[in-house]
């Protein structure tokens, strides 16, 4: 292992910066060289390699976004768009690849080390929190943060108009973000992907709920699960009840990421080198009960079971 590339690719998070210094700094400090791979799969398709220093990365740690540009690819889908990659990594003679990135990231790896000879280290970063063997994933501490500066604003407005509002958080296909800030914001009900939840029996609690006194209601729900125009609509139909629609979208993918974002980034950047000097390929790293953890990216990838269940009836319970 002479020389690694880094790239970051998907939605960006905060903290993705933080892992970057961090494998270029440690690379270096092992006496690697390393390149910059802009625009994550796009931009190794259309060779946009760069050589990174320790100059490089300074003053970093604490910006959100990524340097390296990101973005999603579907030619990298393809076989030839991964064979035209792999013919980049080899002219720039690239060993290994830090990729840094949430699930789709991942599965461009595995496919790419499945058809071609290039060891590939997975660093969790995405806002999601979806993905397998690992607790935390870099940049879904500040995002849950953002939403929930944010839900704290709107429950004064709330309270002081007696209303009810539906706030959209982003999570497509998971529902970490809106569970997080549900139980953090005080939240009255949370719509999630991963369970179907009768919007129905939402407004039952809601009118149960008023009968009792309560009259105002922040009602949580995560992208993939539902529109919040829709749910706001029908809750108005169901209920004579006024609602209000926030949808938080992209303000939670930026901003400086937290303590826990870049203290994780870089633990996990420092690993990722570690593990290509030591030959290991195909690997996912994570953080479970404060320590590292590595893991195989196909395992990395498969579907993370959330406490649905427990945190669906504290909120219940609480309301
Ligand atoms: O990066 C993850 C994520 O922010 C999801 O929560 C969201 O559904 C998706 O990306 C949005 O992607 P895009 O910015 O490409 O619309």
């Amino acid at each position: 292992m002479k020389r690694i590339g880094v790239l970051t690719s998907g939605g960006d998070a905060p903290g993705m910066n933080a892992a970057i210094r961090s494998v270029v700094r440690c690379a270096i400090h092992a006496t690697l060289e390393v390149v910059g791979i802009c625009r994550g799969y796009q931009g190794l398709i259309d060779n946009e390699v760069k050589p990174l220093d320790r100059r490089s990365v300074s003053n970093i740690i604490s910006r959100g976004g990524t340097i390296l540009k990101t973005a999603r690819c579907p030619e990298f889908l393809t076989k030839e768009g991964r064979a035209k990659a792999f013919q980049i990594l080899r002219k720039h003679r690239i060993d290994g690849l830090v990729v840094i990135g949430g699930n789709g990231t991942y599965q461009g790896s595995i496919a790419l080390s499945k058809e071609h000879d290039i060891p590939c280290i997975g660093v969790p970063g995405t806002i999601d929190n979806d993905l397998n063997g690992t607790e935390v994933t870099i940049g879904s501490d500040t995002a849950v943060n953002t939403a929930l500066e944010a839900i704290d604003k709107i429950r004064d407005t709330a309270t002081s108009m007696e209303r009810i509002f539906v706030i959209e958080v982003m999570g497509r296909k998971s529902g970490f973000i809106a569970m997080q800030v549900a139980v953090g914001g005080g939240a009255e009900g949370v719509l999630i992907p991963e369970r179907q939840r009768d919007i129905p029996e939402l407004c039952g609690d809601i009118v149960e709920g008023n009968a009792r006194g309560k009259v105002s209601w922040i009602i949580i729900v995560a992208e993939g699960a539902a529109k919040a125009h829709d749910v706001a609509k029908e809750i108005t139909e169901r209920t004579s009840l006024e609602t209000r629609v926030v949808v938080l979208g992209h303000i939670q993918r930026g901003g400086n990421p937290t303590a826990q974002d870049r203290i994780v980034a870089t633990r996990l950047g420092a690993e990722a080198v570690n593990l290509l000097i030591k030959g290991e390929r195909g690997k996912a790293l994570g953080i479970v009960s404060d320590e590292i953890t590595v893991c195989d990216l196909t395992f990395a990838i498969q579907k993370k079971e959330l406490p649905v269940a427990r945190i669906c009836g504290l909120i219940k319970m609480l309301t």
